[in-house]
């Protein structure tokens, strides 16, 4: 889970999805501010996940690093001890990153087969099918 949500290297959340971390006090002051800028723009407003929107690489981690993940299920990575090590390792090493990363993609594309009877790959990850 913590290599897949490294996918968030890439791309922009819209206020409307982490609006409700403004004001956050663990969040990094600059970035606290950076974010109410942005929502200033309206629920459609868009923020990039870190410095390097357009570049699959490990700085999404090192922004966690410096508590300026955007959504709370990437801060929560570098929050929760069973997960902090990993986001740290992945920040120091990009090619463990994409390993990694490629290893869990793999392994997701093959989770129906694998795991049907144990759940449900949705359509829609918001409804239960
Ligand atoms: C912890 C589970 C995850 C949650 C809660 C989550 C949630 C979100 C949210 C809320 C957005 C922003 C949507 C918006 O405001 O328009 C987003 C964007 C994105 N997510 Fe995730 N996500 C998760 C895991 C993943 C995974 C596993 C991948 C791919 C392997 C992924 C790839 C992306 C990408 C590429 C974007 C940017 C899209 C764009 O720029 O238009 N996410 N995610």
């Amino acid at each position: 889970m913590v290599a897949l949500s490294g996918a968030h290297t890439l791309g922009v959340a819209r206020c409307s999805s982490f609006k409700n971390r403004l004001g956050d006090p663990t969040m990094d002051s600059n970035f606290s501010k950076t974010l109410s800028k942005t929502c200033s723009g309206g629920d459609n407003a868009e923020q990039p996940f870190d410095m390097t929107r357009n570049n699959f690489d490990n700085s999404y981690f090192q922004a966690l690093q410096r508590k300026s993940g955007l959504l709370f299920s990437d801060q929560t990575l570098y929050s929760d001890p069973r997960t902090k090590s990993i986001a740290d390792g992945y920040a120091m090493n990009q090619a463990t990153f994409f390993l990694d990363f490629q290893l869990a993609m793999v392994k997701m594309s093959l989770l129906d087969v694998k795991e049907g009877s144990k759940g449900e790959v949705r359509s829609d990850c918001r409804r239960i099918n």
